[in-house]
């Protein structure tokens, strides 16, 4: 995958960068003239890290983004190369140190390390011709927030099944309502399914037309004050004296959707879990959606619901709204190639919506080249018919791993898409490549199941029907 190839840089740079630090502590042995230069690569690689999460972030759009990452990528790659290559000599001369190494050896590796930082040099002076903004700049994240802002309005009408799925969960309210005066029920699933839809199916049905409604979207930016606001602004339209989640008139019915929640923090849920018991009488709904198993686990006080993708019928129904296709002339001649594509979308609600306004008024050879395209596997914003929407929405989920997690993600993308892997097969090889990070708590092989379940969490893997 394009795009994965290019967003890798940062969990490369981190396993290079730690690399050369313990080769500067002398884990590895080398001769002294070349702590300055590892030193000096050090300290551009420390300044190029505080840009990439932006740079990832415009390689979805800029062509030019992502040859700079590229290079950077294949530079880091080298330096890897050679710090192994200083390492294998010196096992091999054991006791002996680099001065014992022959003169020709001595002179390869003083020409390498030149080269090296040439290299290094060149691509960060090319850095700053993008302009990227740092890592700890506010720009990045409101960016992000106010792009996904949700609401609750749904037009009901254009929502294709999900029919069983909200009777689920509202049959699940209904029931656990009787008991308890406070539900947290999580909607989990991997990003575009629908599961903010779901929600303001739920939220929006009449079961809930007595209740006190708030609906806050989350972000990846978790502020607990701003969602406090934003619930007692919104419950007091309706309660004028309420002014504080402390102090609020009794017997109320309330209802909250806290959509696209990131944060997984327990002790920031907790603190917001504290934040929303209300008490005073109070029966309190909370529906929250997430990508992330985990925090759906962690949060719910109820069996969170996972989410299952769309069918491949209803995803080429949302294509052909999206697209007009009944009115089309050409639409029995379109039909099989429409529903080639549908099923490429994977039960992806976005997908499918972003492939539809695409399609709409292409003619039958366009509608053939986005079926038989690459458009699945990378994005370009000089691409117009890319369904660039989506990816850049998918590729949220990827840039909140953690670096070395992103390593064992990338390296799945050797295995063709849909192979059976193994879990104790992969976890030994992310092992033996150093991709699972140190932990005074857990083996590698502890961490590396860690890691699997956080990637079959985000959908990012999947069982196999066979197990994994
Ligand atoms: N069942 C459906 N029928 C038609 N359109 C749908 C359906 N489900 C979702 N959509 C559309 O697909 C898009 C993505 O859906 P939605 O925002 O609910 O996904 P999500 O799972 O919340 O994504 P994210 O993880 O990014 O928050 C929306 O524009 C929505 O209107
Ligand atoms: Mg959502």
């Amino acid at each position: 995958m394009a795009e994965v190839g290019a967003m890798l840089t940062s969990a490369v740079l981190k396993m290079v960068g730690k690399q050369v630090s313990s080769t500067i502590s002398g884990q590895i042995k080398l001769q002294w003239d070349f702590t300055d230069d590892l030193k000096d690569m050090k300290m551009t690689l420390e300044s190029v890290e505080a840009f990439l999460k932006d740079a990832e972030r415009r390689s979805v759009t800029e062509k030019s983004v992502r040859l700079w990452l590229r290079r950077l990528k294949n530079a880091m790659y080298d330096i890897s190369d050679t710090i192994n290559g200083f390492e294998a000599d010196s096992t091999h001369n054991k006791s002996k140190i680099f001065s014992n190494l022959s003169i020709s050896a001595k002179k390869k590796t003083a020409k390498d390390m030149r080269r090296m930082r040439g290299e290094l040099k060149k691509i960060t002076k090319q850095h700053r011709d993008f302009s990227f903004v740092s890592e700890n700049s506010s720009n990045i994240q409101k960016e992000d927030s106010s792009d996904r802002k949700t609401s609750p309005k749904v037009e009901e009408t254009a929502i294709v099944g999900r029919i069983q799925e909200k009777r689920e969960i509202l049959a699940c309210l209904s029931e656990k309502i009787l008991t308890q005066d406070f539900i947290i029920l999580a909607i989990y699933g991997m990003g575009g399914i629908g599961k903010t839809t779901l929600a303001q199916l739920v939220f929006n049905d009449k079961q809930f037309k007595e209740y006190f409604p708030a609906w806050v979207h989350v972000s990846q930016v978790f502020d607990l004050d701003k969602i406090e606001t934003s619930i007692i602004t919104q419950l007091s339209k309706r309660a004028p004296n309420m002014i504080d989640l402390d102090i609020v008139p009794p017997n109320l019915n309330i209802i909250i959707v806290l959509d696209d929640l990131w944060e997984n923090d327990g002790f920031k849920l907790d603190n917001l879990k504290l934040k929303l018991k209300i008490g005073n009488g109070a029966k309190v709904i909370i529906l929250v959606t997430t990508r992330d198993k985990s925090i759906a686990t962690r949060f719910s006080n109820v069996e969170p619901y996972k989410l299952e993708p769309l069918t491949n019928d209803m995803c080429w129904k949302i294509i052909k709204q999206k697209s007009a296709f009944e009115g089309r002339y050409d639409r029995e001649w379109l039909e099989h190639i429409g529903k080639d594509i549908a099923r490429k979308c994977g039960g992806v609600a976005l997908a499918a919506q972003s492939l539809g306004y695409i399609l709409h008024s292409k003619r039958a050879d366009e509608w053939e080249s986005v079926r038989d395209s690459n458009i699945w596997n990378e994005s370009t914003s000089e691409d117009t018919s890319s369904p660039h929407h989506m990816l850049a929405s998918l590729k949220l989920s990827y840039l909140r791993m953690k670096p070395c997690l992103k390593m064992c993600f990338g390296y799945c993308a050797i295995f063709p898409k849909g192979q059976r892997i193994v879990k104790d097969d992969l976890i030994h090889q992310w092992i033996c490549l150093d991709f699972i990070e140190t932990s005074k708590i857990y083996s590698p092989k502890q961490l590396g199941e860690i890691y699997v379940d956080e990637l079959l969490g985000m959908s990012f893997l999947q069982h196999s029907k066979w197990g994994y």
